[in-house]
């Protein structure tokens, strides 16, 4: 299983997301595969949001070495699943996609775990470090959910 979680920089909410779901899989020994982009690339090869990178650790999670990127679509073909952030993101990437099968992979990340409920993970990029906090949390739930389903799948 591969899977590409996406934001809008690739600097605060998917690099974390990538952190958490990488660290929940290692401890669980499943061989599934985790990156991130964003949509835009103002970002890319950069380090995440200093933000990210000290609210990740506070949690146990090393996102420091993380680098960002645009996502390309050659995404679709090598991922199972890209999980986006919000419905701007959906729509930009899912008007990536080239055929049904594509846009079929793209699914809000906050549906893990509150299926067909469309929340979005707010971006926490233009408040300040605290904000950060209830978005890891978030995206912790919505991680341990895609766990929880790929061990009984
Ligand atoms: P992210 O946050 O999408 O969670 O990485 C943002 C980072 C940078 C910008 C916007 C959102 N920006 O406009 O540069």
């Amino acid at each position: 299983m591969k899977i590409l979680m996406v934001c809008l920089g690739n600097i605060c909410r998917s690099p974390m997301a990538e952190g958490i779901l990488r660290k929940m899989i290692d401890e669980k020994n499943l061989s599934v595969q985790v990156d991130s982009a964003g949509t835009g690339s103002w970002h890319t090869g950069e380090r995440p949001d200093r933000r990210a990178i000290s609210t990740a650790k506070k949690f146990g999670v090393d996102i420091s070495k993380l680098v960002a990127r645009q996502i390309e679509v050659s995404d679709f073909e090598y991922f199972d699943k890209i999980f986006v952030m919000d419905k701007s993101n959906y729509r930009n990437v899912v008007q990536m996609a080239r055929s049904k099968e594509d846009s079929s992979k793209v699914e809000l990340l906050m549906n893990l775990c509150f299926p067909g409920s469309d929340t979005e993970v707010p971006d926490p990029w233009s408040g300040d470090e605290d904000g950060f906090i209830p978005v890891f949390k978030m995206m912790e739930k919505a991680c341990s959910s895609l766990i929880a389903s790929l061990k009984i799948s």
